[in-house]
């Protein structure tokens, strides 16, 4: 195919999911590296590694205030709730949909799970209106925007905790043991609620990317 033919296969969502210090990024990593020379590209077709919060220039801004606001301007639960909202409207108006519509595959650090597990599970913010909000946001510039793929990277929580050591925690991490307790028990549920697929994240990484790779050449095949 001569250059700057889009590709004729469409792209493909694929969303890492979990608690904090389960792996996740790392993977995402290792499967952006991986997929290039999988042979499940079709020509044409790129990787687009994305995240949320942050994979815009204005998520990259809310990012900041969500995670590491200026003291006296941490958000309320309610603020924060739609923060992630904006931020997942823009995300999805402006990289994941143009990127999907343009034949690439779209690796994305979390996505609306993350919102149900923390604002929902962890904060206790109602149910319904995360479903609605969920709507609004993943309809930003065309019809609802659904992954073909989760990946729930499953680790118990006192396995992440320690995993990140001494690193300063932000201000998500930092709301407390039982709330990270209820974020965790929050993604097992949606796993199951949600049909996501279930990693066992307590191997070695390199057994891990195996597991997310046969599950990429299954969505492939699929
Ligand atoms: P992440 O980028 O995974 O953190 P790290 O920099 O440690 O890799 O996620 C940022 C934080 O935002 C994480 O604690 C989870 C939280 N979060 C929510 O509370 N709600 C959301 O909707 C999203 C997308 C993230």
């Amino acid at each position: 195919m001569p250059d700057g033919e889009p590709p004729r296969q469409p792209g493909r969502f694929v969303v890492l999911e979990g608690i904090d210090g389960c792996g996740k990024s790392t993977q995402l990593e290792h499967l952006a590296a991986w997929l290039p020379s999988s042979g499940l590209l079709a020509p044409g077709a790129r990787v687009v590694c994305t995240r949320e919060p942050g994979g815009t220039a204005l998520g990259a801004a809310l990012r900041q205030l969500l995670l590491h606001p200026p003291e006296q301007a941490a958000p309320c639960s309610t603020a924060e709730l739609l923060l992630y909202a904006a931020d997942r409207a823009q995300h999805v108006e402006r990289c994941v949909r143009p990127a999907l519509a343009a034949g690439h595959w779209v690796l994305s650090d979390r996505y609306t799970g993350s919102t149900l597990a923390y604002q929902g599970y962890g904060r206790g913010l109602d149910r319904a209106a995360l479903e609605q909000l969920e709507a609004l946001a993943t309809a930003a510039g065309g019809p609802p925007l659904r992954p073909h793929l989760t990946l729930w990277f499953d680790l118990p929580l006192a396995a992440a905790l320690a995993r990140r050591g001494g690193r300063p925690a932000d201000r998500i991490e930092a709301s407390g043991a039982a709330f990270l307790e209820r974020v965790a028990a929050g993604f097992r549920e949606l796993a199951g609620l949600r049909g996501w697929q279930r990693v066992d994240a307590t191997p070695p990484a390199a057994a891990v990317s195996q597991a997310c790779q046969r599950h990429l050449r299954a969505l492939a095949d699929g």
